[in-house]
């Protein structure tokens, strides 16, 4: 018992789903889905991989294995509410009997909403986590979903989320449950060697936050007991997430610049493709925290912000800026907490963290996350993408709608720190 008779959490979980991978492992994907007894599947992608060929492609594999298969290739870039709508009527009277996403976490997490909306047909409110939504629980299985991720990024293909914007609330939820993780990713390396400059930086910096947030994130046992049918998705960071945590921060310090410089870089994109899905592991059970949360907010009230790489018909900050923006000072804030880890955490991205002094300490893993931003192309802080001390109490309230995720920060978190986090954020070199 705790000290205020409050029992502690003694009970974690770790759920993943299986994974092939490898260079050329997507010539296997009909025989994956013949063995999950797959006969008309729906492959859900957006126009930009549609464009690339790779749906065709995976269309024309499943086709020779005497499988049929329909391409849904409308995925909104960030899904919505209405897009998930779209999406499950379309689907709606048409028996699906397993499912094919081929993109980044949108065609993915698209895809699940898909699987789930054919089976379990209801208003998608019902579904979307409290206290935006109902927070209904997926009622029953779903039908196979086999993930085909193209970005090595999200890490979607192994978590039980479909994100997605509210638009009339401009906030980001989602819906979680175990049923819609995928039951199978085909990472193939391959898929990846064509994303230029940014659009490989930027997911590379969702990964490590992804990492680094489940790293740190309030351990499991350092949050009240839950019942078996109500422990959330996400239960703070504990022995079994850590390893897949460290591993990715390992790859991310060795593989990232490599990645970004050369995208033929086979090796390179390879390790990045397998510290996206270990990142994935880890953030799918352990849950991030303050750099995610505040993202939401700095995505949804972008001004006119137009990175390189990406289409140029509306203002965009893509997730992977969003989050990294703010990660330097989260994590000279949450250094105190555990800094041990934040030291290990520094030296697996290639820090240096020996015979350091006392005051370099909490500062290490901060520049070595500046090091890599601006070796990377990453834009100056916050003030670079639009935003002002003007903007603080706009992205504090919108970060605060994220208790979902805050309630992993490792410190208690209010909007007096979030302040503190933002307005150190706002220009960094
Ligand atoms: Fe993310």
């Amino acid at each position: 018992m705790g000290c205020l008779d409050i029992p502690n959490e003694t009970v974690f979980t770790m759920e993943m789903t299986p994974i092939k991978v490898g260079v050329g492992a997507t010539d296997e994907v009909a025989y994956d889905l013949k063995r999950l007894g797959v006969r008309h599947a729906l492959i859900v992608t957006d126009h930009g991989v549609m464009k690339l060929g790779l749906p065709e492609r995976v269309r024309t594999l499943l086709q020779e294995d005497g499988i049929s298969a329909d391409i849904f290739d409308d995925v909104h870039v960030e899904p919505t509410d209405k897009s998930f709508e779209a999406i499950a009527s379309f689907v709606h009277g048409r028996d699906y009997d397993g499912f094919v996403a081929i993109g980044g976490g949108s065609s993915i997490d698209s895809a699940k909403a898909a699987n789930l909306f054919t089976a379990y047909p209801a208003p998608v409110l019902d579904y979307v986590n409290k206290p935006i939504g109902k927070g209904l629980p997926v009622p029953g299985p779903l039908k196979p979903l086999v993930a085909l991720p193209t970005t090595a990024g999200t890490g979607s293909e192994t978590t039980a989320v479909a994100i997605m914007d509210v638009l009339s609330l401009k906030v980001k939820t989602g819906i979680s449950h175990r049923y819609l993780r995928p039951t199978m990713a085909i990472i193939d390396p391959l898929n990846t060697v064509t994303l230029p400059p940014m659009a490989t930086a930027y997911p590379g910096f969702d990964v490590l936050t992804h990492a680094l947030e489940s790293y740190t994130s309030r351990p499991y046992d350092a949050r009240p007991k839950h019942k078996p049918e109500e422990r959330p998705v996400y239960v703070g960071s504990n022995p079994i997430s850590d390893l897949w945590c460290e591993k990715a921060l390992e790859y991310l310090g060795r593989y990232l610049r490599r990645a970004v410089l050369n995208g033929m870089d086979v090796e390179a994109r390879t390790y990045m493709a397998l510290a996206a899905t270990y990142a994935g592991i880890g953030f799918g059970n352990a849950g991030v925290h303050v750099p995610h949360a505040i993202a939401y907010p700095i995505a949804g009230l972008v001004k006119n912000f137009s990175p390189p790489d990406y289409p140029k018909d509306e203002p965009i900050i893509p997730h992977g800026l969003s989050v990294i923006i703010t990660a330097p000072s989260t994590f000279r804030w949450t250094y105190p907490v555990s800094p041990e880890r934040h030291l290990r955490a520094a030296q697996l991205l290639g820090a240096n963290v020996n015979g350091l002094t006392a005051a370099e300490m909490p500062e290490v893993l901060p520049r070595t996350l500046l090091s890599l931003m601006r070796d990377t192309g990453i834009p100056n802080g916050l003030a670079a993408l639009g935003y002002g001390d003007a903007d603080a109490g706009a992205l504090i309230e919108g970060t605060l709608k994220q208790q979902r995720l805050l309630v992993n920060c490792p410190r208690d978190v209010g909007a007096e720190e979030l302040r503190h986090i933002i307005q150190s954020s706002l220009e960094y070199w």
